[in-house]
């Protein structure tokens, strides 16, 4: 508990000091008004109670006469102040609460884009999205939990406190009465422990089996293939239920097992006072009503302490989630030197592995300044991985990435992204208009510019339709998502332009259009081609001809063509001579 109580001090600091303070200020409110029925009763045989002689010094001390009307206002007063002190409680508790949640998700997501691509990469995107909005509004319930537990704890402890004043001798029969609370406490803490974990770890299959079927609806739906895949889900479904349940019952239940404790407890009190210490009947009531208070405060620390650690499988993998986002953050080396993008690219003998999977083989590459190159292979031969190294994605394992003759380790990586324009092999599409999509919510729209763009990758009739992209482009067809992505990077400012199979889903003439878009890009910025269909690259300055994370061939079309190699093969296939 300390181990997440520390976590949660890191996020909230100070505040949740402050929020001690007011929560410990009105239980001692609270317990100072109550204990002012004593003087009120004004009974004669009270005289050596303890709590009664404090009160009397406390009355002394501001020089007040104890007359039912003082006590009266005073008591009237105890109780104002303590209804304003909770409800500035209950509005700095809720403050607390919502801004927490809000820190914990914006700092969640940030810290998941600012860490290393090959880290995020590897992470499972159903944890990833179960964690971002399940478990993290767990964590948070457990901090208002958390929360509860303390104020129902500190007030106990005020009354245990008054209790201790007016008798010692009670101290004991809560020691008694804390032996058997704490044996059940810790076996329950156990069941809810190991509980809140199993829900975690179902939660998140669940919601990668969930993310699976939405993704692949289509062709689930399609070729009835979902039968196969529903039983899987709902053999996970069933057993998130059932952990559900377990913490449910095991939460709710522990309350009631309390109440015999307190009738024993109370019951022995009454024998103990009224037999053996022959005490007057009023002290013993008041005894009894402070203790019952005690112990009321006590059994109420149970549900939100149970509720806390049921929560525990939840601040597990949110905070090692955040810690591990942390150690992977990537240094954008915003110090970094200024990219000179008017330099030749190298890769000096770079290899690159995913996990045992040697991807790239060391290979060697130079890239001109505004030079097109194309990069052509069989598939799985490295071509995306070799773009993604250039866009600076992907740190090679082996070997040396450099610009201008400097590591790209050098280099302020911001500086040097904002100039790249990556159409990626997936298409990127946005929830948002054609417009919006392009300019990426730009305040300054460069009218002029956006029309000619949307005009020359024929995404005119879209953009007149008004139409609205929803869910990542299901409302469009492949080679429009295609269309938008590439618009997207020939709108920004880019130095260097990869496009990764950017016209593999376009039809042929709005194809050679995109060839003409490019050879006016031509000269003006350098490009980085990668296409299967071999008509795309014709032009390019120098095609490298990738095989199994090796470049096996490299030069102009012409060249290659010649060279009766994987090229000349690829070629011939293509029906090129
Ligand atoms: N995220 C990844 N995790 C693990 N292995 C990967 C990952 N991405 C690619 N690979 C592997 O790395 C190798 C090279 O992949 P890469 O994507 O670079 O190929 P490619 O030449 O672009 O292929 P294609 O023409 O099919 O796009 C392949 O064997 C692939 O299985
Ligand atoms: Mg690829």
């Amino acid at each position: 508990m300390i181990k997440y109580i520390k976590k949660y001090y890191n996020f909230l600091g100070k505040k949740i000091i402050v929020l001690l303070i007011i929560m410990q200020t009105g239980a001692l409110i609270e317990g100072f008004g109550i204990s002012l029925i004593l003087p009120i009763i004004q009974n004669e045989e009270l005289e050596d109670n303890r709590l009664l002689q404090t009160i009397n010094w406390l009355f002394d001390l501001i020089n007040l006469d104890q007359s039912l009307l003082n006590l009266l206002i005073v008591l009237i007063l105890f109780f104002v102040l303590r209804a304003i002190i909770l409800i500035f409680q209950s509005w700095f508790q809720a403050a607390i609460i919502s801004s927490n949640l809000i820190y914990m998700r914006k700092n969640l997501i940030d810290s998941l884009i600012l860490s290393d691509y090959k880290f995020i990469n590897s992470l499972n995107r159903g944890t990833l999205s179960n964690v971002l909005n399940n478990e993290i509004e767990r964590v948070n319930f457990a901090l208002d939990q958390l929360l509860a537990f303390i104020v129902s704890l500190s007030t106990a402890l005020v009354y245990l406190l008054i209790a201790f004043v007016i008798s010692p001798v009670v101290t004991i029969f809560l020691v008694i009465f804390a032996i058997p609370i704490a044996i059940i406490m810790i076996k329950l803490n156990k069941i809810t422990t190991k509980s809140s974990q199993d829900l975690t770890k179902g939660s998140n299959k669940q919601q990668n089996f969930i993310l699976e079927i939405i993704e692949n609806i289509k062709y689930l739906k399609s070729t009835g293939q979902y039968l196969s895949i529903s039983k899987k889900i709902n053999i996970e479904i069933k057993k998130v239920g059932k952990a559900f349940r377990k913490l449910k019952f095991v939460q709710s239940s522990s309350t009631f097992l309390f109440e015999p404790f307190i009738v024993i407890i109370m019951a022995s009190l009454i024998y103990y006072f009224t037999e053996i210490r022959k005490s007057n009947i009023i002290e013993i009531l008041f005894l009894l009503f402070i203790f019952r208070q005690a112990a009321i405060n006590i059994v109420a620390t149970q549900a939100p302490y149970r509720k806390f650690i049921s929560s525990v499988g939840s601040m597990e993998i949110y905070f090692k989630l955040l810690d591990s986002l942390y150690s992977h953050s990537e240094n954008e080396n915003l110090n970094g030197d200024e990219p000179n993008f008017d330099s030749v690219l190298k890769l000096r003998n770079v290899s690159y592995k995913y996990d045992n999977n040697i991807a790239l083989d060391n290979i060697s590459i130079e890239i001109k300044p505004k030079t097109t190159i194309a990069f052509v292979g069989p598939s799985g031969s490295g071509k995306s991985t070799t773009a993604n190294i250039l866009s600076s994605l992907l740190k090679p394992d082996k070997g040396e990435f450099s610009l201008d003759d400097k590591s790209i380790n050098e280099i302020n990586l911001s500086k040097y992204r904002e100039k790249i324009g990556y159409v990626t092999q997936e298409t990127v599409v946005f929830n948002a208009s054609v417009e919006e999509n392009i300019s990426l919510w730009s305040k300054k729209i460069n009218y002029k510019k956006l029309d000619k763009i949307i005009d020359e990758t024929g995404l005119s009739k879209l953009f007149k339709n008004n139409k609205n992209i929803n869910d990542a482009g299901n409302n469009l067809s492949g080679g429009e998502r295609q269309r938008l992505s590439l618009a997207r990077e020939l709108y920004r400012d880019s130095e260097i332009l990869i496009m990764d199979e950017a016209t593999s889903s376009v039809d042929s003439i709005l194809e050679s259009q995109i060839e003409k878009i490019i050879s006016n890009e031509k000269n003006m910025k350098t490009i980085i081609l990668i296409a299967h269909r071999l008509s795309t690259i014709k032009s390019a300055d120098v095609i490298y001809v990738f095989d199994n994370g090796k470049i096996v061939e490299y030069g102009n079309f012409d060249e290659l063509i010649k060279n009766n190699g994987l090229f000349t093969n690829l070629a011939k296939k293509q029906n090129f001579n």
